[in-house]
């Protein structure tokens, strides 16, 4: 055999070993770019990982303002609200999230809907929220409380620890009197048993 062929044999046996996300050259795995599943060779990807998409070649991060599935070839076709789509991509206004003529410069002073006004930034309400308002959320669903105008997950209160203790301790008690009621039945058994006591 030539010393070709062994170096074939060797470079073939050293690919089997190479990840999917990677791709071989001169007997080397080298890992495909960022975002690429699949890669044939250094040209380029065949195929891309879950939010990228497919451009050139090439594996592009899809927009974090879109709200679609970004096609290969083309990219985001529609972004979140007050975005605005453009050759793929989401454009952020000056203010995000705001009302309509409701942004000075880059501040806003009214929020769309399901976003509310903090220090003049649209901020999105949080999700245990049941009502949220301009000023944050004014309800939260069961088991929350209103904090800053988010919610806060309730902590047990002191008053409700001091309900389970008396309950525990009740429970207790009861447990004590019936086994000491048991062991005194039992032993008038074995004392009428074995000693003959009426
Ligand atoms: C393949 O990927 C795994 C984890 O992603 C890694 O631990 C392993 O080293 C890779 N194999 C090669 C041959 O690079
Ligand atoms: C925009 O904000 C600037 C600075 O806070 C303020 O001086 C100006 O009056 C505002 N413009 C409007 C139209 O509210």
């Amino acid at each position: 055999m030539s010393l070709l062929v062994i170096t074939q044999i060797f470079y073939i046996a050293i690919a089997l070993e190479c990840n999917q996300t990677q791709y071989i050259k001169n007997g080397i795995c080298i890992d495909c770019e960022k975002g690429c599943k699949k890669c044939e060779n250094e040209i380029g990807c065949v195929s891309c990982e879950d939010k990228y998409y497919f451009l050139s070649n090439k594996c592009l991060k899809c927009d974090s303002h879109c709200t679609s599935t970004c096609e290969d070839g083309y990219g985001c076709r529609t972004c979140m609200p007050t975005y605005t789509e453009k050759n793929g991509k989401c454009i952020a206004p000056p203010c995000p999230f705001c009302a309509e003529n409701s942004c000075n410069l880059t501040t806003c002073s009214l929020c769309i809907e399901n976003y509310y006004v903090s220090k003049g930034k649209c901020v999105l309400c949080d999700k245990n929220c049941k009502n949220c308002d301009v000023d944050g959320c004014v309800e939260c669903k069961l088991d929350y409380h209103v904090s800053n105008g988010r919610c806060q997950a309730n902590t047990l209160a002191s008053r409700d620890i001091v309900f389970i203790s008396i309950g525990s301790l009740l429970g207790l008690v009861m447990c004590l009197c019936f086994m000491m009621i048991g062991i005194s039945y039992i032993k008038n058994i074995f004392k009428r048993a074995f000693f003959h006591e009426a």
